[in-house]
């Protein structure tokens, strides 16, 4: 299997796992959860659930999570990643969702276009697109912390509980929230930009996720406190890459393409490193940071090669 036919596999699966725990649309509640899963189900790449398994796979074997079973089931006792993980990936992808939906608002940066699709706003309408945000944002949690029941040792229950508090840490004020807060603060006229707060934004609103993602990976399938630190260093590189590619992206795409609207972040007046850097500066800044991730990724023992060709793809990626 090449690594689009791998990838695509992955992203069924996780798409599986998603299903799994997304709102029933019904009751007096019905349109929020319409919306919710109207947001979430649109498409997009997975990226952040892809890469917490993937980041697992350096410590374990993780086949159970794509529901490819290796060994046959009944010689097999599920693992902690088995039992939870799916939970923290479902868990994630729907801050994530939660944050587009919230970040496209016309309070934010006033997108119409997401993965192809309307986004959630102009299907809803504003006020079901808060609520929808918001409604995704409490059910990742309550959908993370069921992971506490499939805990079956203490030690098994201090991993659940460390992977709740880095998910709620780099969502947070300190983390995604934080950067989107600075992005709006930059778009003003009479701030003073510098690199720093440019920094700051790629670090907060995109980097923390995947730190999440890789963080939650390697403390679920047993990683050292030494192990993880060392793929959040890896993270935060391929997570300033990411936006910096997103950045480009939004100069050099089109929305048949890119499936969002090209252009936002100039209409905006958005702070991006295109904007400080240039282009070439900023393609070539991709690529470095993106080929120091990978150094680090091969650097651990158990080597995990289709999540150094992902890293890489990313370097490339159109959409
Ligand atoms: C878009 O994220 C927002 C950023 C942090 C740049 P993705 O590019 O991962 O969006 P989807 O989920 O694949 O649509
Ligand atoms: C969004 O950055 C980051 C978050 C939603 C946390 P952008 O505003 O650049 O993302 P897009 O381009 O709308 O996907
Ligand atoms: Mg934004
Ligand atoms: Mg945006
Ligand atoms: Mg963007």
């Amino acid at each position: 299997m090449n690594f689009k036919e791998e990838s695509e596999q992955k992203i069924k699966a996780i798409e599986a796992v998603l299903r799994r725990y997304l709102p029933q649309e019904e009751g007096y509640r019905r349109r929020v959860a319409e919306a919710m899963n109207y947001a979430i189900l649109a498409g997009g790449k997975r990226l952040r659930p892809m890469i917490m398994a993937e980041s697992a796979a350096l410590f374990t074997e993780t086949a159970g999570i794509y529901g490819e079973q290796k060994i046959p089931e009944s010689e097999r006792k599920p693992a902690l990643i088995d039992r939870a993980m799916p939970l923290f990936m479902a868990a994630l992808e729907m801050i994530h969702n939660y944050s587009l939906v919230h970040d496209d608002l016309p309070a934010m940066d006033n997108d119409e276009y997401r993965r192809g699709r309307k986004t959630t706003h102009v299907v809803y309408g504003e006020g079901m697109a808060v609520l929808a945000g918001d409604a995704l944002l409490n059910y990742a949690f309550e959908t993370a912390s069921r992971a506490f029941d499939s805990a079956e040792t203490i030690e098994e229950f201090r991993k659940v509980a460390d992977s709740m508090k880095i998910l709620s840490y780099r969502a947070g004020i300190d983390g995604m929230i934080g950067g989107q807060c600075a992005d709006l603060e930059a778009e003003k006229p009479d701030t003073e930009v510098t690199e720093d707060m440019l920094m700051y934004i790629h670090e907060h609103k995109t980097a923390a996720l995947i730190q999440a993602a890789m963080a939650i990976g390697g403390t679920l399938a047993g990683g050292s406190k030494e192990e993880v630190a060392a793929l959040e260093k890896c993270a935060y590189k391929i997570g300033i890459a990411f936006q910096i590619q997103d950045d480009i992206l939004d100069v050099t795409s089109s929305l048949e393409v890119l499936g969002k609207q090209v252009g936002s972040d100039e209409k905006n007046h958005k702070l991006t490193y295109v904007a400080v850097h240039g282009l070439e500066e900023s393609k070539r800044q991709v690529e470095r940071l993106s080929e120091e991730a990978v150094k680090t990724l091969a650097s651990f023992p158990r080597r995990n090669l289709f999540l150094e060709e992902l890293v890489r793809q990313l370097i490339y990626r159109e959409k």
